[in-house]
């Protein structure tokens, strides 16, 4: 278990660990998120310990970080074997062939069950690769001759919702595995449904037909068939299509009752159909992610797609972003074709500034500032100025998220 125990806000930087409750001024502002690594805030935030001292914060809960047991470093190691030094281009070439060959041969029971079993330890591969290569989604398989566009279209899912998952909960590990699992599984019930012999007119027909809607819970029976006992990726799967508004399907769920790794999923399946789409001749466009963003408002999880947005360069409203000159600010709007070059609420406003209007950049104007990186990622990177930031800024920046359900 790890330890939580309250250090003094003098020892701050003389620690490692992560912290372990949102560190709030008696006013109730929040000046540390809970979650940040403190080996992060000793280089983002050196001014950090006068900071909370000014607020009359004079110690704080840090919980340590985990010893890896020797059972664990086992079970990691397990999943490492091969062993991959880094992602080799082949690495998604050769899951998507396995995956094709399971697909095939998804109607015999006993192949299905092997090759589930030995995908659900690839997977276990692919999430480790994905945790130590941040520019992973770089590498998306493509196949040239299509044949294996289904088997690619879950390695992809994979890949991209394991990142998701590592920019949001870079602390667990567990949850990055089964969103990456869960991924590569999450449309087998409709290789299974496509497999069962039916004519194109009839599979044409059940695409746009409520039938093809028990996919998620053919697949989520499939996987439990074939043994796997991993709640997390068995709701993972069942969950995929649920939609924020609850017009989804199996269960109709809605907002975070829908499992946080089946929101993934359902994020990083829908910018994966957009990619896909590239092969058809439509190029993709800042107009075709802009065209996804608007699609999305209401239907997905916001965080979780800018989550995306952000790891790939693009900043829809209410990112808070690090401009080339060093100044953050807030994406207020961004148009078509202007999605890398948008408008920005600079933090402005500390202390006798504060009187000042706001002050706007907009960056279509403005060539020479660019846009470094995005900083909302959960605990990963480093914040902005905590005093200029007003009410507004936590619920841009430290959303938080429940655990995802053991269903036991
Ligand atoms: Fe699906
Ligand atoms: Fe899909």
């Amino acid at each position: 278990m790890n330890s939580t125990e309250m250090i003094s806000v003098n020892r701050l930087f003389d620690e490692d660990g992560i912290l372990a409750g949102d560190i709030l001024s008696p006013s109730g502002v929040l000046l540390l998120p809970s979650g940040l690594d403190l080996a992060t805030l000793r280089s983002a935030r050196p001014d950090a310990i006068e900071l909370l001292k000014k607020h009359g914060v004079d110690s704080v809960p840090v919980k340590k970080h985990e010893p890896v047991t020797a059972e664990e470093f086992q079970r990691l190691v397990s999943t490492l074997s091969p062993p991959v030094v880094r992602l080799n281009p082949l690495l998604s070439r050769v899951i998507a062939h396995q995956m094709g060959v399971v697909y095939a041969n998804i109607g015999n029971r006993e192949m299905r069950e092997r090759g589930v079993r030995s995908l659900f330890s690839v997977g276990g591969t692919l999430s480790s690769e994905v945790r130590r290569i941040p520019q992973i989604t770089l590498s998306l398989g493509e196949d040239a001759e299509r044949k294996l566009d289904a088997a690619f279209h879950g390695v992809n899912v994979a890949l991209l919702a394991g990142h998701i998952a590592c920019r949001l909960f870079p602390l667990w590990p567990d949850f990055i595995r089964s969103v990456t699992i869960g991924g590569l599984f999450h449309d087998i019930g409709k290789a299974f449904i496509l497999s069962s012999g039916y004519s194109s007119e009839i599979l044409k027909m059940l695409r746009d037909d409520r039938i093809t809607q028990t996919h998620p819970l053919l697949g989520e029976a499939l996987l439990r068939d074939a043994g796997v006992r991993n709640s997390d990726v068995l709701s993972f799967v069942r969950s995929h299509h649920e939609v924020w508004d609850g017009s989804g399907y199996p269960d109709g769920l809605s907002g975070e009752n829908i499992p946080v790794g089946a929101r993934i999923i359902a994020v990083a399946n829908v910018f994966h159909n957009v990619l896909a789409d590239k092969g058809e001749g439509k190029k993709r466009s800042d107009q075709a992610i802009s065209s996804v963003i608007a699609s999305t408002l209401g239907k997905f999880d916001h965080f979780i797609v800018r989550a995306l947005l952000a790891s790939i360069g693009l900043y829809p409203p209410g990112s808070v972003v690090e401009l080339s000159d060093g100044r953050s600010g807030v994406v207020l709007e961004t148009r078509e074709r202007n999605l890398v070059r948008p408008r920005i609420l600079l933090m402005t406003g500390l202390g006798k500034q504060r009187e000042l209007a706001p002050e706007i950049v907009d960056l279509r104007t403005d060539p020479v500032v660019s846009i470094r990186r995005a900083i909302d990622d959960f605990g990963t990177t480093p914040i902005p100025p905590l005093a200029a930031s007003g009410e507004g800024r936590s619920s841009v920046l430290f959303r938080k998220y429940r655990l995802p359900a053991k269903l036991e």
